[in-house]
């Protein structure tokens, strides 16, 4: 994994401010892609109350910005609710469409799983939406990701069915150590 930045994009945690642009950036995933399952994009409230979900149990929610504008969002969340899970995040990243392959995702997530990892969390999960999209697969095998499963045809969405990919990365200590338990 490299971690150049590139030029003129820096990345810092999200305001409210960002919110309005964060919005359009996952709608046209949720109107256009498979990375959301949703079929109709929230509106500006929920996508506020959703960040302030996030914020509130303490997981961290960033953007990436080339000046004043925002290009991408990420985001870690709980990976499922049961406390056994507390070491164990699962992160969503999104880059507005005229900003891609311009390096940012790999910033952003770089800078998430520092954030993460800081935080005393063990491992990042990401659940790709669908077998097909190379684009979200082969981004996390770049960052180091292992595929480590596939859920079949568990999701439907523009008349077809949609796998799951189930990707890990171990963060920091990973399982080598036993964890604190002050996250
Ligand atoms: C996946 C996503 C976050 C990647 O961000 P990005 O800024 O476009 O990616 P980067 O420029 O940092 O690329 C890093 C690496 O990812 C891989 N990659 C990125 N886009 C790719 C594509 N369209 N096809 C294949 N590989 C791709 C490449 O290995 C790339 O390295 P390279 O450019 O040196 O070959 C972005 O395309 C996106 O927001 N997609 C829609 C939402 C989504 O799928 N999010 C993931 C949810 S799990």
């Amino acid at each position: 994994m490299t971690n150049e930045a590139p030029a003129n994009i820096e990345t810092r945690v999200v305001e409210d401010k960002d919110l309005p642009t964060i919005l359009s950036i996952y709608a046209e995933q949720v109107l256009h892609g498979v990375s959301s399952w949703e079929e109709t994009p929230p509106d500006l409230a929920e996508m506020t109350k959703r960040r302030d979900g996030i914020v509130d149990a303490g997981y961290p929610y960033r953007v990436a910005v080339r000046g004043d504008e925002v290009i991408g969002y990420s985001y870690a969340s709980a990976y499922r609710p049961r406390p056994g899970y507390r070491f164990t995040v699962e992160n969503s990243i999104y880059i507005s469409q005229t900003a891609r392959r311009s390096g940012c995702g790999k910033l952003l997530l770089a800078d998430l799983i520092e954030v993460c990892t800081a935080q005393g969390y063990r491992q990042m999960i990401a659940v790709v939406g669908d077998s097909d999209n190379a684009m979200s697969i082969d981004f996390h095998l770049k960052m180091g990701f292992e595929h480590v499963g596939t859920i079949k045809a568990i999701g439907y969405k523009f008349d077809r069915w949609l796998d799951s990919v189930l990707m890990q990365l171990p963060l920091g200590d990973g399982s080598q150590t036993t964890p604190s338990d002050g996250t």
